[in-house]
C-alpha cells in the first residue's frame, strides 16, 4: 500500500494588513487587550473583489510550483472552508474550474478549524486505497466580510483574518516518509457553542430583516467554553496520535497547532511539554484563518528551514462544532 507525501506548499494572504490599532477605530478595544488575550498584532482583510476561491488558486498555483508539478497532474481537489464564496456550490468546483481542470472531483469540507486536518484524513485515505495518486488539499477562509467590527462583535471580530493555504499529496512508495496517521473527533452537543445562526435552510426565507437586525448572521462564541475544550481535546489527540504510533511527546521535532489563539497554543504546548523551539506559531502576524492556517503555517515552516527530511511533524486543530484531529507526518 502507497503512503501520502506532502510534496509541496503554498499559501497566500491579502495585502491589506489590519493593525489592532485600526480595530480601534470601529470598536472598543486596545492593543493592549487583543496582544494580552490572543497574542495577534495583525491581520489581513481582503479588499473588494477578491474571493475565497482566488486566494485558494494563489495558494495552490504556489504548492503546484513547490511540487514541480502542474495543475494537470491533480486527480482530485478537497477543500476546507467555512465561508464559501456561495452558498452552493462549494469553492472546490470553482478552484477546479480557475485551474483549467475538467473532470477531477472537487469536495468541499464543513469542519471548521479542523478543516485541513479532516480533509488530510479524507485525502491520506483516497491515496493510500489507490483511488487517486495526487491530491491538492487546500484550506481558506475570508472571515473578514462576516464579522461584527462594532463593539457588539469585538469578542471575536479581533480574533479572525483571511487568508489561504494549500498543499499537495501524492502516493509515494517510499516507506520512510509520509503520512503516519491521522486521527479525527467531533462532538456535536457544543454545535452552538461557536457558530453563524443565520442564513438557515430552516426558515424562510432563509435569512430576514430581523435576523440582521439582531446579528444572526456573525458569528457567535462562548469563549470561555471554546478555550476550555480546545486545551484539552488538542493535547488528547496529539497522544492518541502518539500512541497509535508507539511514539512519545520526545519525538515530535514539529508540532503546528491550528492558530486559535496564541493562549490556547500556549497552554497546548505546556501540557505536552513541548520546547518553543517545536512549535509553531505566526497568530501574530495574520490571526485566526480557520481552515486555512495550518497550511500556512506550515508552507512558512517549510520556507523558513523549520522542517528537514525524517522529521516528525504533528498538526493538530480544533474549531467549531467542535471538531478537532492531529496528524503526524514523517517529513
Ligand atoms: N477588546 C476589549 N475588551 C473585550 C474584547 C475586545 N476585543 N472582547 C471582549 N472584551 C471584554 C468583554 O466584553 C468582557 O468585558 P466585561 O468583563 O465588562 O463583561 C471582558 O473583555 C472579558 O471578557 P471575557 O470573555 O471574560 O474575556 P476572556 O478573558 O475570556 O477572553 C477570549 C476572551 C480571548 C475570546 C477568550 O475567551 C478566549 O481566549 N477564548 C478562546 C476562544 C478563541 O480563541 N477562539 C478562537 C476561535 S475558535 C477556534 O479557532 C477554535
Amino acid at each position: 500500500m502507497p503512503s501520502t507525501a506532502i510534496v509541496g506548499t503554498g499559501f497566500y494572504v491579502p495585502e491589506r494588513v489590519v493593525t489592532n490599532d485600526e480595530l480601534t477605530r470601529y470598536m472598543d478595544t486596545s492593543d493592549e487587550w487583543i496582544v494580552e488575550r490572543t497574542g495577534i498584532r495583525e491581520r489581513r482583510w481582503v479588499t473588494d473583489g477578491m474571493s475565497g476561491t482566488e486566494m485558494a488558486r494563489r495558494a495552490s498555483v504556489m504548492a503546484l510550483e513547490d511540487a514541480r508539478m502542474a495543475a494537470a497532474d491533480i486527480d482530485a481537489i478537497v477543500l476546507g472552508t467555512l465561508s464559501p464564496d456561495h452558498f452552493f456550490p462549494g469553492n472546490g468546483v470553482f478552484l477546479q474550474r480557475d485551474l483549467g481542470l475538467e473532470s477531477v472531483p472537487a469536495l468541499d469540507i464543513r469542519a471548521q478549524c479542523s478543516g485541513f486536518v479532516y480533509g488530510l484524513s479524507v485525502a491520506d485515505a483516497w491515496i493510500r486505497s489507490g483511488q487517486f495518486r495526487t491530491v491538492l488539499l487546500v484550506g481558506v477562509e475570508i472571515q473578514s466580510t462576516g464579522l461584527d467590527i462594532s463593539t457588539r462583535g469585538r469578542d471575536l471580530a479581533v480574533l479572525f483574518g483571511d487568508g489561504a493555504g494549500a498543499v499537495v499529496l501524492t502516493a509515494t512508495e517510499d516507506d520512510d516518509r509520509g503520512v503516519l496517521s491521522t486521527h479525527i473527533h467531533s462532538d456535536g452537543r457544543y454545535a452552538e457553542t461557536l457558530w453563524t445562526e443565520a442564513a438557515s435552510s430552516r426558515k424562510n426565507p432563509r435569512i430576514s430583516a430581523e435576523d440582521i437586525e439582531a446579528g444572526r448572521h456573525f458569528p457567535t462564541m462562548t469563549g470561555k467554553d471554546v478555550f476550555k475544550h480546545a486545551v484539552t481535546r488538542m493535547p488528547e489527540v496529539v497522544q492518541e496520535a502518539l500512541a497509535a504510533n508507539d511514539l512519545e511527546v520526545a519525538d515530535i521535532d514539529l508540532l503546528i497547532p491550528h492558530q486559535a489563539n496564541l493562549r490556547i497554543s500556549k497552554m497546548v504546548q505546556h501540557r505536552l511539554g513541548l520546547p518553543d523551539h517545536k512549535v509553531v506559531n505566526n497568530i501574530d502576524r495574520y490571526g485566526n484563518t480557520t481552515a486555512a492556517t495550518i497550511p500556512i503555517a506550515l508552507a512558512e515552516a517549510v520556507r523558513s528551514d523549520r522542517l528537514h527530511a525524517g522529521d516528525l511533524l504533528c498538526l493538530v486543530a480544533f474549531g467549531s462544532g467542535f471538531t478537532w484531529g492531529s496528524a503526524l507526518i514523517r517529513w
